[in-house]
């Protein structure tokens, strides 16, 4: 059934351009946001805000000849440009990105500032490792932990959040003197094979030996927890000395890092500790451009105001849509819950996709939608992205 669905909206997204013509409003809609002709394939629906960027032409190996190469995993669309909160498929057709390469993409797409940074770097030392002084990961480091709270002032750079994780659980054990582990139920934590025994959902679980001294506790899921939203009842054992910080650091480079106590990280100087790409100069620098630029751009304000106004526009679609079970978060980071309905999510997802929004999906049930974009999101994106999503709820 999916998959015919699927199929019939692919036939749909590839009518050909007298299609558009005679529909009249889909090739005007392209035309009227973009000075670039109108691909064929656009849409008709919401319209996206006016963005001043024409991605150049793409003149890679096509759409199929990459397929062919991804077998595991087709995706239907192509992503070959990107610029902040915008990305472009193999035609130039613009979508607004809710996801934001698995929320690591913090700043924006190839956001000009961490691209100076970058090449900069790169054209005068890319690589050493931290066998040698280098400046920039050092004043990364200080930059990083002065914005940290109390006293976390000791900061490990790594180069994924499953590596941040693993060293996280090793000082923690090494400076408790104490193996056992507290993890939720239903929290993600990445695939290495300690973070595999850590995390608690069982899609992600390949059967080998794993999690040895690791206790689940309750997911404090307002909508679905135990205690509902008593968050005390739930943070109970939570200790927050060990702050495993996400990968969006790096604004889509390999960064992590694991920032720490000095009285914890002295327990790391009982042996040597080596990573490789950890903290090279070139990731350290657009570490330090990401931290530039969410100060200079007021990004943290920015998701405090943005966010706000998407959870409200979410929670007003929610009094309208008796589907959307749950809307929650935080600044730009903001699940929808829907009621177990895969095959309604899958389309909900597939037909926002369609209209111009690329969205994540997760959850225990894949029944949650993720928005997680990037910071720089203005108010005109979130009505859009209400608009597509109001509108595939409507075709259900
Ligand atoms: C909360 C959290 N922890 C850990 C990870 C694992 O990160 P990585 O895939 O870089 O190892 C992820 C990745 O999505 C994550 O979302």
């Amino acid at each position: 059934m999916l998959r015919q669905q699927q199929a019939a909206l692919l036939r749909a997204a590839h009518l050909g351009p007298a299609a558009c013509q005679g529909s009249g409003l889909a090739a005007g809609y392209w035309r009227s946001q973009s000075s670039q002709a109108a691909p064929a394939d656009s849409p008709v629906g919401p319209v996206l805000p006016p963005f001043d960027y024409v991605p150049p032409k793409y003149t890679g190996p096509s759409k199929e000849e990459v397929l062919a190469l991804r077998k595991q995993y087709l995706s239907p669309v192509m992503i070959v440009d990107g610029k902040m909160q915008y990305l472009f498929d193999d035609k130039g057709r613009r979508y607004l990105d809710a996801f934001a390469g698995i929320v690591t993409v913090s700043v924006g797409h190839c956001h000009p500032e961490v691209n100076r940074a970058v090449i900069e770097q790169t054209q005068r030392l890319q690589h050493t490792t931290t066998i040698y002084l280098h400046n920039q990961v050092a004043e990364y480091g200080k930059e990083l932990t002065d914005r940290m709270p109390g006293n976390l002032k000791v900061a490990y750079f790594v180069n994924s959040g499953s590596e941040a994780n693993d060293m996280a659980m090793m000082m923690a054990r090494l400076a408790t003197g104490n193996h056992d582990l507290v993890c939720l139920r239903n929290a993600y934590h990445g695939l290495s094979e300690a973070t595999m025994g850590l995390l608690g959902q069982h899609t992600w679980k390949f059967p080998v030996p794993q999690g040895l001294g690791v206790h689940h506790a309750l997911n404090p899921n307002p909508y679905r927890g135990a205690w509902g939203n008593d968050g005390p009842k739930y943070a109970a054992d939570v200790a927050d000395l060990i702050q495993a910080a996400t990968p969006g650091i790096g604004n889509g480079l390999p960064l992590a890092a694991v920032v720490t106590t000095p009285e914890i990280a002295a327990v790391m100087a009982a042996r040597l500790h080596f990573n490789t790409y950890g903290g090279n100069p070139v990731s350290s620098a657009a570490g330090r451009a990401v931290l530039r630029v969410i100060d200079e751009e007021g990004l943290q304000e920015n998701c405090a105001q943005v966010g706000g106004y998407l959870l409200d526009e979410l929670r007003r679609l929610q009094g309208k849509h008796d589907i959307i079970g749950d809307v929650r978060g935080r600044g730009l980071m903001v699940g929808v819950e829907m009621e177990p309905a895969v095959a309604e999510v899958a389309q909900v997802f597939e037909r926002c996709k369609d209209l111009g929004v690329l969205l994540g999906k997760g959850g225990l049930h894949g029944n949650a939608f993720r928005i997680k974009p990037p910071m720089c999101w203005t108010k005109a994106d979130v009505d859009f992205l209400i608009a597509a999503f109001d509108q595939a709820l409507n075709e259900l």
